[in-house]
């Protein structure tokens, strides 16, 4: 069989239309992956799906739809919550499993009486199914390998098997849709995706994780979603996936390496590797980056299949938030073989000024004797004020003007580095690393699990390296202002003029694990301090 490749666009969605309507299979891009899709009605269409990919006959389909009257088609009953969450989600990288309607055939569900359902949001893949009928389609690559981000991926998978390819560009979020079981009481995620957990509890009050997507199967272990029990995204070469805070994960992937060995890495390390003469090197993106992350994942891993690489050894991103669907698919490409290079969970707790990183953190601490929270600006004045430390000395030798008899004068620090940021830049590295040592000093000392690192300034200061976990405490601007006068005695124009000198609420959301909101209720806070620490800080 020929494959054609064809540009999204008209003559593109008619060709793919009309194949789809005779029964054949055609790859199609969608936002999260590309799909190996075909018409969801005709089993012997979708059987064609399953010889193309060489898929296990009972790892079920998910099935397409471009509008929300196309749902009653597929699903035989629409609980309430399903249609709220498709509402928000939808067109998105979101799936819903739900009772079939007799429309859809075994081939589909396998058998299941359950079905699959998403609604993309790519515009290619929205026009196809418009033109055509629901599609089921499952990601366009050889069962068992990578999933496809670009047309090129499915080209290399598929050539010969399939008679076209949409070329739609390189996929928007880059791993496969969240999948949500609907059919229970609380909704429960089975494969994790940009669609988070958080997000899917903001809609409808509750969702759980299956625990087989964090540490896969046990042993006997009868899998919720026929799609956990296979090996999965994986390259050729054996991946081993290092677990933990980025600048340990760094420093266990340096010891190990071997010069057969291949390197997935952040950006903030590739050069670091590259200079220790380590090769075949490739980033994820900042390791704050989550979104980053999940729109290179696969591409990454399918690079290592083009070199000789012996074993790929991979730096884990954090897991939480949106981290967790990339963090998913890494592991299931480990073979979930992990080597945890953090002992103790360092939680960064940083946000705008007066949205309460101090007081979250307190609340967390509060009645709990595993939980140690160390404040930054505190370190920070205690090594300045021991005249006998190193970073009192350091500081006196570059900046002498600021030594009154042998301490450190901070109104005079103060001023010097106001207006130069040269210098501002030369006491931030001094003082940072200092802190920061400091600060992991008293921790390794301490006999407590959870370790709080309450730091304003905390990816500038680059202490987000040392955290499994970043928080960011964000509010409106308002309150901050309000909370901010009332805690430094000043006017509120003074506390607008720092507020406008500072990152806002999106800054955090994009760089942080998770997000918490301080809505300026006390009581607020204090049920979000506890809902966190239930969640993520089991005693
Ligand atoms: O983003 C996506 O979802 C992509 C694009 C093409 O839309 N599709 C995709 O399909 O990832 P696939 O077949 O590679 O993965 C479908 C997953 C499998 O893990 C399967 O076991 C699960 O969804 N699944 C499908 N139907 C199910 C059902 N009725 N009950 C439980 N799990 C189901
Ligand atoms: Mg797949």
């Amino acid at each position: 069989m020929e494959t054609v490749l064809m540009k999204a666009g008209e003559a593109a969605y008619e060709k793919a239309a009309s194949l789809l309507l005779s029964g054949q299979v055609v790859g199609i891009p969608t936002e999260t992956v590309y799909g190996l899709a075909a018409d969801a009605r005709d089993p012997e269409a979708v059987g064609r799906i399953f010889e193309a990919k060489g898929r296990p006959q009972d790892n079920p389909l998910i099935v397409h739809i471009a509008r929300f009257d196309q749902l009653g088609e597929v699903a035989r009953e629409v609980p309430e919550a399903a249609l709220r969450l498709g509402e928000a989600f939808w067109p998105g990288p979101l799936t819903m499993i739900l009772r079939r309607s007799e429309l859809i055939p075994d081939a589909v569900t396998a058998g299941l009486d359950t079905v699959g359902i998403r609604m993309p949001s790519h515009p290619a893949a929205r026009e196809i199914i418009a033109r055509s009928c629901p599609l089921a389609a499952p990601s366009a690559n050889t069962s068992g390998k990578p999933s496809p981000t670009s047309a090129t991926h499915v080209y290399d998978d598929m050539k010969g098997r399939v008679p076209l390819i949409v070329d739609g560009g390189r996929c928007r979020v880059g791993v496969e849709s969240t999948v949500v079981d609907m059919t229970g009481g609380t909704p429960r995620v089975l494969r994790p995706g940009a669609i988070t957990e958080e997000m899917i509890a903001a809609v409808l009050g509750d969702a759980t994780t299956d625990q087989a997507t964090r540490v896969g199967l046990a042993e006997g272990e009868k899998p919720k979603s026929p799609g956990m029990k296979y090996r999965h995204y994986a390259p050729k070469a054996p991946v081993i996936l290092y677990e933990g805070a980025p600048d340990d994960t760094f420093a266990a992937v340096r010891r190990d390496y071997t010069p057969d060995d291949g390197i997935i890495c952040f950006d903030e390390y590739k050069a670091q590797y590259r200079a220790l003469g380590f090769r075949r090197v490739w980033s994820l993106g900042p390791s704050w980056d989550h979104a980053g992350h999940s729109r290179r994942v696969f591409s990454v891993l399918r690079h290592f299949d083009a070199t000789n690489a012996g074993r790929i050894l991979a730096q884990c991103p954090r897991e939480y938030g949106a981290g967790e669907g990339t963090v998913n698919r890494l592991r299931k490409s480990a073979g979930f073989q992990c080597v945890a290079c953090t002992e103790k969970m360092y939680i960064g707790v940083t946000g705008m000024s007066g949205a309460g990183k101090s007081l979250f953190c307190a609340l967390l601490a509060e009645k709990r004797d595993d939980v140690l929270a160390l404040d930054a600006d505190q370190v920070y004045h205690e090594l300045l004020d021991d005249p006998a430390g190193g970073l009192t000395a350091a500081i006196l030798r570059a900046f002498p003007e600021a030594d009154d008899h042998g301490a450190v004068d901070r109104a005079v620090l103060g001023r010097i580095i106001f207006n130069d940021g040269q210098k501002r830049a030369a006491l931030n590295a001094m003082t940072h690393g200092a802190v920061l040592e400091k600060m992991k000093d008293i921790a390794a000392k301490s006999d407590r699990h959870y370790i709080l690192l309450d730091v304003p300034l905390l990816f500038e200061s680059g202490f987000d390296r040392a955290c499994t976990m970043t928080v960011g405490l964000v509010t409106g601007r308002q309150s901050a202002r309000k909370r901010i006068v009332a805690r430094d005695s000043i006017t509120e124009e003074r506390a607008s003029q720092r507020l406008g000198s500072q990152p806002t609420a999106a800054f955090y959301r994009r760089r942080c694990d998770l997000t918490v909101e301080n809505t300026g209720s006390l009581d607020d806070l204090r049920e979000a301090a506890a809902a966190f620490s239930a969640k993520y800080m089991p005693e």
